[in-house]
């Protein structure tokens, strides 16, 4: 006995020092995962309470930690929190311990957001207008990352041109990045920015074309399309408008900057890990309509945030999960969002399935990732059930590429795993000469959206690759068609996708 046990003591301790020396990987696939951490989550009460080590970094490929802010009187990038965000004093040093992630995790970048809606516009508007105003701010920032070794800057500025701001900081704002951009580059860094996503403010606020020349990545802040101040029940982050004139939607924006000259690999979709709450007007209304049903001025709190109007994804599931709560649930497919109703209280949000959706939008737009605000309101500490309809839109899809025709040859060219001998996390493989779809098993106990943005993300990459080939081998069975049959009239057929929404709409009809 007494051999068997240091035996298996030598074990431990042989596998301890192999774990210790360890680092760990990022996500499977290469599109960017950006995920914002609000430093001020660590305040919230209880189990929403959100520290730097509830991190599970090999979700994300970029941390963004927010916000510093701008120094009204020296006009310098400045720590807002010190006691959160640095060391001395006993402080807790967030700056420190998020930078220290990279360690264990080398595949991360590490970025320090400035701005963010509490900081306004005016005092960015200030400092953007004059060459050496900017000047003293860029030199500021490369003392702040090389003082906390910070691999970038994401600038937050809401917004130039609006609220306080004034329209000559549409240019104004593209001289700082090229600036920052010019001082950024011999050293490494990265520059990225947070863009406001209504229509309103892309036209004041945003030199598209040349933002995109400057940027890393441009994060699209797609949400807060809808809330309380419509005065009306609404989507947080609708992935469609409710007819062709609504420009507040996800897909419209997304179009927007494309058509404005972004480069596509460089735009990051933003997704919410909140919603919005609502008190109807009238409790006792039978049918709940987005952007016509009235509501209350303000909506209802969360235990943890703690903001009228706003719920965290980790509110809304505890809210989803109590038994003995009586909400209904409800999907609005005209948006993909699904609500929660109990009486006059309705909640919108975004959940595992809408997520799943708006990846494959992004995708399919061939977009550079994906970016959540924020990740610290997500189940992070696995405390929900687990939701079961993530991946369904993937299995309708599915069922029709299976059976079409042109799979068969498809299949050939593609070259796709067997089931028989697939790696773990292949998606799509073959199954006696058919198609097969194994739909992604939690792998993390926790954080239920982060890993359903990373698994769709693969999902939608492998889909997009073989609705690809069938339009190819389609579109060549076309040719030769009108070679073989000169004098036929071919009809032009509908793309395998179209097929597959036409389907899809008649079937949910
Ligand atoms: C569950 O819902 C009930 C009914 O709304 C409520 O009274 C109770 O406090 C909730 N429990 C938790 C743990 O939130």
């Amino acid at each position: 006995m007494a051999g068997n046990k240091s035996l298996f003591f030598f074990i431990v301790c042989a596998m301890a020092s192999v774990l210790d020396g360890q680092t760990l990987g990022g996500p499977m696939h290469d599109k960017a995962v950006v995920c914002y951490v609000a430093s001020w989550a660590a305040y919230r009460p209880g189990s929403g309470a959100f520290v730097i080590e509830d991190l599970e970094p090999s979700l994300c490929t970029h941390l963004v930690y927010s916000f510093t802010g701008l120094d009204t009187e020296k006009g310098t990038i400045k720590v807002l929190d010190p006691w959160q965000d640095l060391e001395k004093d006993y402080g807790k040093g967030g700056y420190k311990r998020i930078v220290n992630m990279k360690k264990r995790y080398p595949h991360l970048k590490v970025t320090i957001a400035i701005g963010g809606w509490n900081e306004g516009s005016l005092k960015y508007s200030k400092m953007a207008s004059e060459r050496e105003s900017r000047q003293k701010f860029i030199d500021s920032v490369l003392a702040f990352l090389e003082q906390y070794q910070f691999d970038g800057l994401d600038l937050d500025w809401e917004y130039p041109a609006r609220r306080d701001g004034k329209p000559e900081d549409k240019a104004n704002y593209v001289a700082l990045v090229k600036e920052l951009s010019d001082a950024f580059k011999p050293r490494g860094y990265i520059l990225t920015a947070a863009l406001g996503a209504g229509k309103d403010t892309m036209d004041a606020a945003y030199d598209l074309a040349k933002l995109s020349r400057y940027l890393t990545l441009i994060h699209m802040m797609c949400y807060d399309y809808h809330g309380t101040w419509d005065g009306v029940v609404g989507a947080n982050a609708p992935l469609r408008g409710t007819d062709d004139e609504d420009v507040l939607s996800v897909e419209f924006t997304i179009k927007y900057m494309l058509e404005h000259g972004v480069s596509p690999y460089k735009l990051v979709l933003g997704l919410p890990m909140y919603g919005r709450t609502f008190i109807l007007k009238d409790p006792k209304v039978r049918d709940i309509e987005f952007g016509r049903t009235p509501v209350m001025a303000a909506g209802f709190k969360g235990p943890y945030t703690g903001e009228a109007g706003f719920m965290g994804y980790n509110e809304i599931c505890h809210e989803i999960s109590n038994k003995s709560a009586k909400w209904t649930h409800h999907w609005h497919e005209q948006s993909s969002t699904p609500y929660l109703r109990d009486g006059g209280r309705i909640i919108t949000y975004d959940n595992a399935r809408s997520i799943a959706i708006k990846v494959k939008t992004a995708i399919d737009y061939g977009l550079g990732g994906l970016m959540v605000w924020s990740i610290d309101t997500d189940d992070f500490k696995g405390f929900c059930d687990k939701e079961t309809d993530a991946y369904v839109d993937f299995m309708e899809r599915y069922k029709y590429m299976v059976d079409d025709p042109v799979m068969t040859e498809a299949l050939q060219s593609l070259n796709l795993p067997d089931v028989n001998r697939i790696s773990k996390r292949t998606a799509y493989t073959v199954n006696n000469g058919k198609l097969n779809l194994r739909l992604p098993e939690p792998q993390y106990s926790n954080y239920p959206l982060m890993e359903t943005i990373n698994e769709a993300t693969v999902l939608a990459m492998e889909e997009k690759r073989i609705l690809d080939e069938m339009d190819i081998i389609t579109k060549q069975n076309e040719i030769s068609d009108d070679k073989d049959e000169p004098g036929s009239s071919s009809i032009p057929r509908c793309s395998t996708l179209a097929v597959a929404f036409c389907a899809l709409l008649v079937f949910r009809l």
